[in-house]
């Protein structure tokens, strides 16, 4: 009777296990869509590309903001996601001097994570594609990376926080 009690709470333990992993494997998809809301996120900065003719907003989860807030961005701590939010630019109907947005032209990500993306700097490289979170594949991955290795004593960072 004990021997069976005793096989049951294993079979029931390896079933809550199995559940637990389960559940772990369907976070997966779920956690493509956790980072799609950078619409709330807070502001790092903006920058206009003269060449581009493109304004960008660069937005921070929470984790970002506070890093930068504390200024530690050297490295960034894992978890820090930064968005770049890009649109053509336009002068103001109303006001030519003025450089206001126009179409939206896209929304990159870069995410850090030193283990997983320890190839690229310890930044994956991705985009949003209607409000969800892709990222890029390897090569696309590289491409970005390449380009963000001048800075590399800014942890491979363009942006300058704006903090006032
Ligand atoms: C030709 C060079 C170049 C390539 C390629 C490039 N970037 Fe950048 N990236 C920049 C520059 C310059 C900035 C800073 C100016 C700005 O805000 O656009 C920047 C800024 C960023 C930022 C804001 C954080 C930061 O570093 O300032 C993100 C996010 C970003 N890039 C993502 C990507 C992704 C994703 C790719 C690949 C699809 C990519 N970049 C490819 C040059 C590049």
């Amino acid at each position: 009777m004990k021997n069976l009690k005793v096989g049951l709470s294993i079979i029931i333990g390896a079933l809550a296990l199995s559940t637990a992993i389960a559940a772990d494997k369907k976070e997966v998809p779920a956690k493509k869509t956790t980072h799609g809301e950078y619409k709330d996120w807070r502001l790092l900065s903006v920058s206009h590309r003269t060449d581009k003719k493109t304004l960008r907003a660069i937005l921070g989860n929470d984790k970002a903001i506070e890093a930068a807030r504390s200024g530690k961005t050297k490295p960034w701590p894992n978890g820090t996601v930064i968005a770049k939010v890009v649109w053509k630019e336009r002068a103001h109907p109303n006001w030519a001097a003025a450089v206001v947005p126009a179409d939206f032209a896209a929304a990159e990500a870069m995410i850090k994570d030193s283990k997983k993306y320890a190839s690229t700097g310890g930044w994956g490289f991705g985009h949003w594609v209607d409000g969800k979170l892709e990222m890029h594949p390897k090569e696309t991955s590289d491409t970005c990376f390449a380009c963000h290795i001048p800075v590399k004593d800014n942890d491979y960072v363009y942006t300058f926080p704006a903090l006032k």
